[in-house]
């Protein structure tokens, strides 16, 4: 039998993105290992699950440290010494250092609620109302230095309700966000995603497009 995959989760919020992969792990459908969740800060909500799911936590405070590269280093070295052959950012709500992340780039992927390109940074939900859009989505994708940049692996994409608040539309969003995690974890974990340069290559070949999340799971755009 081969190993569980090794996935390390970065997560500041209540984190039911992390939730969802603890359950899709643990019911068996998705083959990877948790083999830490960090944080920026003590006493987050997606913490204490993880400690209650029995995994290793590390909650370094950033106020500990004199800039952010000395803070991004300390944190990144920890999370090398577990191993992990793909870090997850769910709801990690901090710009990373450019030299820091540097190496992993390929090995970091990111959850981010809109339709990327279209608002990346904070206030999506809001945004994608006040711009009058029909539709609104989350995006997962590997991490660069560039802010919510890096190429695109899948996108979850549902309708904007007419009476539609960030609130709604957020709640209405995550379940599809928690699918998509799941479903590209374990793509990578399976070795049938992987960065080649800039580009997020499917099965083997250049990806044109970003998977659609369906019912059924993740499939290939229509061309
Ligand atoms: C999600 O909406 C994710 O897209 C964004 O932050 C939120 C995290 O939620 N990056 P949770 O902590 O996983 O519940």
């Amino acid at each position: 039998m081969t190993s569980p995959f090794p996935v390390a989760v970065l997560a500041s919020g209540r984190g039911s993105n992390l939730a969802a992969l603890i359950d899709a792990q643990r019911s068996g459908r998705l083959p990877i290992e948790i083999v830490l969740v960090a944080r920026a800060k003590a006493h987050a909500p997606a913490l204490r699950l993880a400690e209650d799911a029995g995994l290793a936590t590390l909650a370094l405070d950033p106020a500990g440290y004199a800039n952010r590269t000395d803070f991004d280093a300390d944190l990144f070295a920890r999370i090398a010494a577990h191993s992990p052959a793909l870090i997850v950012l769910a709801g990690y709500m901090r710009i990373l250092d450019a030299a820091v992340l540097a190496p992993w780039v390929g090995r970091i992927i990111n959850i981010h609620p809109s339709l990327l390109p279209r608002y990346r940074g904070l206030r999506t939900h809001e945004r994608a109302i006040a711009a009058g859009d029909a539709t609104h989505g989350a995006s997962v994708h590997y991490v660069t230095q560039e802010l919510d940049g890096g190429p695109v692996i899948a996108q979850a994409e549902i309708p904007i309700a007419a009476d539609a608040t960030p609130a709604t539309l957020a709640a209405q969003l995550l379940p599809h966000e928690h699918r998509m995690l799941a479903a590209c974890v374990g793509l990578i974990a399976e070795q049938r995603v992987h960065l080649s340069g800039n580009t997020v290559h499917y099965e083997g070949r250049p990806l044109p497009a970003p998977l659609v999340l369906c019912a059924d799971g993740l499939r290939a755009a229509p061309a």
